[in-house]
This record gives C-alpha cells, sequence and structure tokens, in this order.
C-alpha cells in the first residue's frame, strides 16, 4: 500500500474548507493514516521546500507555509500518490481544471490550497518530515 502526504495549506484552513478536502479523499477510497492540525516551523517549511530553494518564489512560499496553522494528512492506498495528484489539479488554481480541487476552490496561483507529495521517494522523506512512526496508524474496517 503506497502512502503520501498532504499538507492542506494555510488558504484551505482559513477557508474552513478541511472538511470539503478531506472528504474528496474520504470518498475516493484513501484511507487516512495520518491526521494533524500543526503550524509548521519555519526549519521544516525549509527543508520541505528545499528542492525550490534559490527561486524567486521561495521566501514567499516558506513565509505563506508558516504563517497559520496547516492540516497535514497521511494518506494509503494504491496509487496514492498518483491518484491525490490528479485530484488535486494543476498546481497554479488559475489553470486547474473544474473538477479537481485547486480547480474548483480557488484562482490564486501562490495560495494553492493543498500540497500533495509528486513521487515515492519525496512521500517518504515528506511523512519522515511531518509524522512520528507512532502518529501513522495501521488499520483495517471492522464494521
Ligand atoms: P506545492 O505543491 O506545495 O509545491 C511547490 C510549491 O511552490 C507549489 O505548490 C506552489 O505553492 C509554489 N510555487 C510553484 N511555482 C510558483 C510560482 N511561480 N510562484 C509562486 N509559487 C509557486
Amino acid at each position: 500500500m503506497e502512502k503520501t502526504l498532504i499538507i492542506l495549506k494555510p488558504d484551505a484552513v482559513q477557508r474552513g474548507l478541511i472538511g470539503e478536502i478531506t472528504s474528496r479523499f474520504e470518498k475516493k477510497g484513501l484511507q487516512i493514516v495520518g491526521m494533524k492540525l500543526m503550524t509548521i516551523p519555519a526549519s521544516i517549511a525549509e527543508q520541505h521546500y528545499a528542492p525550490h530553494k534559490g527561486k524567486p518564489f521561495y521566501e514567499g512560499l516558506v513565509r505563506f507555509m508558516t504563517c497559520s496553522p496547516v492540516v497535514v494528512l497521511a494518506l494509503a492506498g494504491k496509487d496514492a500518490i498518483v491518484i491525490a495528484r490528479k485530484m488535486m489539479g494543476a498546481t497554479f488554481g488559475s489553470k486547474a481544471e473544474p473538477g479537481t480541487i485547486r480547480g474548483d476552490y480557488g484562482v490564486s496561483n501562490a495560495y494553492n490550497l493543498i500540497h500533495g507529495s509528486d513521487s515515492p521517494e519525496a512521500a517518504t522523506k515528506e511523512l519522515g518530515l511531518f509524522f512520528k512512526a507512532d502518529e501513522l496508524q495501521t488499520w483495517k474496517p471492522t464494521i
């Protein structure tokens, strides 16, 4: 079972979209195996976005991601990484297709609501940055 790291960014939390967005993943059949509300420390945001260091938007991105709480989700399922990214839509709200999370809930490019790991390597690194091992659950439906 593949796992991916999703961040509902400060704009998603401030706009009251935690339930709407999380519900889409649940209905799709991706299993929530980790979930918490947190304010990201600058050092974690810098590590998370290290591949973008030096780009013109990097400092603003780190400021944005640390400005107020986010929700971090660990989702599990077959092909969870690709499925979650399809559901998120294109990076920029202005370009994202209707029917996707970014396409349905925003037009902003910088405030694009959600992050999802883009590869198995990134997912392993990002899950490790945001969750301790004992914060991830392994569970099966029983009722
Ligand atoms: P995310 O999926 O979190 O991964 C990298 C982030 O960088 C991306 O979403 C956007 O929030 C941000 N980003 C990428 N390109 C730009 C850009 N040109 N201007 C502003 N932010 C950007």
